[in-house]
């Protein structure tokens, strides 16, 4: 046990993050800090346990790596485990942050032998950014330009051999180029509800707060299938536990508790529910255009296509079709109407 903790606790000296790329300090506390302890993703777990075992075995680093999905599914919590797996530092950065080729250099050129560079967000690279990244991946190598005007010369300088880690909620936006120069891509999925669950109850345990199974099934149900959402929720459920109730998360507690947060038992939230309703009430549910929609719910139409539709259209509640959005039969049930009254 004592061993466990000092092993976790070299593993966060290991890490460190550029200034404006914060890791949430509850989300840390939460993180698996081995592939024993993470729940879930099995064969891409296998996959990278054979490929850190094999790195070792060679004394090389670990082949770039590309991990790329949904928010909130663990590709962060991957990249810290393969650090500590490793024995290796963990320098954590993202795409936004690295403004200029300069602020990569910097960063690559002080990394130690076989170190992970952790890039989250990386379709949010610059072009000059990007292009530094394929030399150094490919020969560990940057080129970097000397002086200025006619008598500038471009200079080549070594870097550690090390392993670019890259994260994605985007995996299209990437250019062939880059993605090409991953050794080993993997897609995370959603989790199955017996999945969060598990999570759930190891999160509760880390918390120290008591959580009945009925109370962490229902919600598991609600958490939209991601770790992220379901360690929020739980969070906000010890509040309840603990400020109108006695301290304990029991199955009332999680019912009275999501009500008050207008999480519905299927985790649509407040904006969800917004959205089929003004389909269903103002549109007799569509079809509709995205714009119309955006107009009539006052929101913008890259939140609305973002952040509300794609969990909608996941869960059967929406389809896009030619003629615009339309809702579900699911949904009028859902909503408890039916073409358009109260049923
Ligand atoms: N917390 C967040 N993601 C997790 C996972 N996959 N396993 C265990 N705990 C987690």
């Amino acid at each position: 046990m004592i061993e466990e903790e000092s092993r976790s606790q070299k593993a966060q000296s290991l890490v460190s993050s550029q200034g404006n790329e914060e890791v949430d300090a509850f989300e840390n506390t939460l993180r698996p800090k081995d592939f024993q302890n993470y729940i879930g993703q099995i064969e891409v777990k296998e996959n990278l346990k054979v490929f850190c075992q094999a790195a070792k075995k060679r004394g090389d680093a670990l082949d770039h790596s590309l991990f790329y999905g949904p928010p909130g599914l663990g590709k962060t919590t991957l990249a810290l485990i393969l650090a500590q797996e490793l024995n290796v530092h963990l320098r954590m950065s993202s795409g936004p942050a690295l403004e200029k080729p300069g602020d990569l250099a910097a960063i690559l050129t002080n990394l130690g032998e076989n170190d992970i560079l952790f890039i989250d967000e990386i379709h949010r690279l610059k072009s000059t950014v990007e292009e530094i990244l394929y030399t150094a991946m490919e020969d560990f190598a940057i080129d970097i330009v000397v002086g200025k005007g006619p008598s500038a010369r471009t200079m080549r300088l070594n870097v550690p051999r090390f392993t670019l880690v890259g994260a994605t909620t985007k995996a299209s936006m990437l250019g062939g180029p880059l993605r090409d120069r991953f050794g080993h891509v993997e897609r995370l999925r959603f989790y199955e509800a017996d999945e969060i669950q598990k999570i759930i109850e190891r999160s509760a345990k880390i918390l120290d707060i008591h959580i009945d199974s009925e109370a962490a099934q229902k919600l598991a149900l609600c958490s939209r299938w991601t770790p992220r959402i379901a360690n929020r929720l739980l969070r906000r459920m010890r509040d309840f536990a603990e400020i109108r109730h006695e301290g304990k998360i029991t199955l009332p507690v999680v019912e009275q508790g999501l009500e008050s947060l207008s999480i519905d038992e299927k985790g649509l939230d407040h904006s969800d529910q917004l959205y089929l309703r003004t389909l269903c009430e103002k549109f007799n549910g569509g079809p509709v255009g995205l714009s119309t929609i955006a107009a009539a719910m006052s929101e913008e139409e890259n939140t609305i296509e973002d952040m509300i539709e794609p969990f909608l259209i996941r869960e059967g509640f929406l389809k896009k079709t030619p003629r615009g959005r339309q809702v579900t039969e699911s949904a009028w049930k859902h909503l408890g109407l039916q073409g358009g009254r109260l049923i």
